[in-house]
């Protein structure tokens, strides 16, 4: 087998390990959906028990909305935070650490109707928010920074497929007949902390990243070893010559900080690219039908709006699959455009056969045909990519920062949508799609226009790409560039 694609099985464990965090996140995306009403019970039962009299409805609405979009609050600070955490303790003790966290929200939400207290599960959402925000930055700069380059993009989707197998467990948990019911909810919410207690078993078995302990630590020797265990090789030279290449880069560039990658040049694309990238995952609308879908499906007039839920649950995991299997060989910006074409071309679809449900009834398989292709094409590109891609853009020096305003762009398009879906529904009615499909055109011409390729190129590469692109624009040598970038003097 070619050296540069071996998967060994300390690499496999790795990365494995890592993504138990990007299935913490899916399943705290997804748990939330299903046992809504007997959530809703136990926050009216709590409020009789203090006030002798049943919640008024608008109440009820405002805290059930909090408890579900409270999560992204927690996640646009924790993701925004990554960058303080990944350069001191490094990449694999900041996931341990993170934690702390998953097991603090576990109790508060797993105790909260034994303590009769829904201000516990409002906080515990918000504290695996902030979980989740620092695994959405934690978990693919480490996948990044441990892949050989020929792999990447195929390791980097794990991340999505973390998620997506997340949101599945948590539909299929969330059924009355497992634990979506009043007895077993808190179970449910709390189940959290089963993954976090095997991920803190399996992580100090996992090796540091080699770039933070070559670049970073300049510790030669320890991540030359790390190498070898993870190529399965004793001939790393290649991976530690790149690596050495750029760090001598780095020398130069410094520690970026997030206000110097705003103000130099040299990282305005990429940072561009990386921030569109996000926003065009987010504001394709893919979670108004992973929040909402129980109710698009019954509007649409599906008789068991649960299952086909579940359905759009099964697609999005075969599809993250196929894109797993197909990123390396099609290329991250191809698959993006046809994902986003794809999703504009459902969203279509799925209009017609809303607007057309009161003359024709068989429309309601339509809807369920469209929204299941919306998933599929989402997964194909806007799903994963978006998440890998950030840490091929930037190198070692300006990369915490840079997946920090990535991961903060991401969760703040999640919360948007989020809370503004189901006014835009109402006042849209079965128009409201055509929003997202005009964001899809204009995401679709950035992309084509904006967006270079980055599979098979070194990490290296991919940065002097880019420094070629702002020499020009600035008319200075790209070496000239480098020197100036660092103290953000343009
Ligand atoms: C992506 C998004 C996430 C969404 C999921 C659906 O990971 O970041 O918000 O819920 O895909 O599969």
């Amino acid at each position: 087998m070619d050296q540069g694609k071996q998967i060994t099985l300390p690499l496999l464990m790795s990365v494995g390990t890592a993504v138990i965090g990007s299935l913490q996140f899916g399943y705290n995306t997804g748990v939330i959906n299903a046992p809504q009403e007997v959530i809703e019970n136990f926050i009216n039962q709590t409020w009789y028990h203090r006030y002798n009299e049943p919640i008024p409805k608008s109440s009820l609405t405002a805290v059930w909305s909090i408890a579900v979009s409270v999560f992204s609050v927690g996640g646009i600070f924790g993701s925004f935070s990554v960058g303080l955490f990944v350069n001191r303790l490094g990449r694999r003790n900041s996931m341990l650490m993170a934690n702390i966290l998953a097991f603090i929200s576990a109790v508060l939400m797993g105790f909260s109707k034994m303590a009769k207290s829904w201000e516990m599960l409002i906080v515990g959402r918000f504290v695996v928010g902030l979980y989740c925000g620092l695994s959405t930055g934690f978990v693919p700069m480490y996948v990044g920074e441990i892949s050989p380059t020929a792999l990447r993009g195929a390791l980097g989707t794990l991340h999505q497929l973390g998620i997506v197998i997340g949101i599945l467990i948590a539909q299929i948990f969330g059924l009355e007949v497992i634990m979506g019911n009043e007895n077993l909810w808190p179970l449910l919410l709390a189940f959290l902390f089963i993954p976090a207690v095997i991920q803190c078993v399996l992580l100090p078995l996992c090796p540091e990243s080699p770039r933070f302990l070559l670049i970073n630590k300049n510790e030669e020797n320890k991540a030359k070893c790390v190498l070898k265990k993870l190529r399965g090789t004793t001939d790393v030279s290649a991976d530690m010559q790149e690596m050495k290449e750029e760090s001598r880069q780095m020398m130069r560039e410094k520690k970026v900080t997030i206000l110097e990658l705003f103000r130099s040049p040299l990282y305005r694309q990429p940072l561009l690219i990386a921030v569109m990238l996000q926003l065009s995952q987010q504001l394709s609308g893919i979670n108004a039908i992973f929040y909402y879908s129980t109710s698009i499906f019954a509007k649409a007039g599906v008789e068991q709006p649960v299952y086909a839920t579940i359905g759009a649950g099964v697609v999005n995991t075969a599809f993250t699959v196929v894109s797993l299997f197909v990123v390396e060989r099609a290329g991250r910006r191809s698959l993006h455009l046809l994902g986003l074409l794809g999703m504009a071309g459902s969203a279509i679809l799925m209009t017609i056969a809303m607007a057309l449900l009161e003359q024709l009834k068989w429309m309601s398989y339509v809807s369920i045909v469209a929204i299941f292709a919306f998933v599929a094409f989402f997964e194909i590109g806007p799903g994963p990519i978006p998440w890998f891609i950030v840490a091929e853009l930037f190198s070692q020096g300006p990369r915490p920062s840079a997946i920090a305003v990535a991961g903060f762009s991401n969760w703040t398009a999640n919360f948007i949508v989020g809370m503004g879906f189901q006014y835009g529904a109402s006042a849209c009615g079965p128009y409201v799609f055509v929003i997202f499909t005009v964001l899809l055109v204009i995401f679709f011409i950035f992309t084509y226009f904006k967006v270079p390729e980055t599979k098979g190129r070194t990490f290296d590469d991919i940065a002097a790409g880019f420094r070629q692109t702002a020499a020009m624009a600035e008319k200075h040598t790209p070496e000239e560039l480098n020197s100036l970038g660092a103290d953000s003097q343009l």
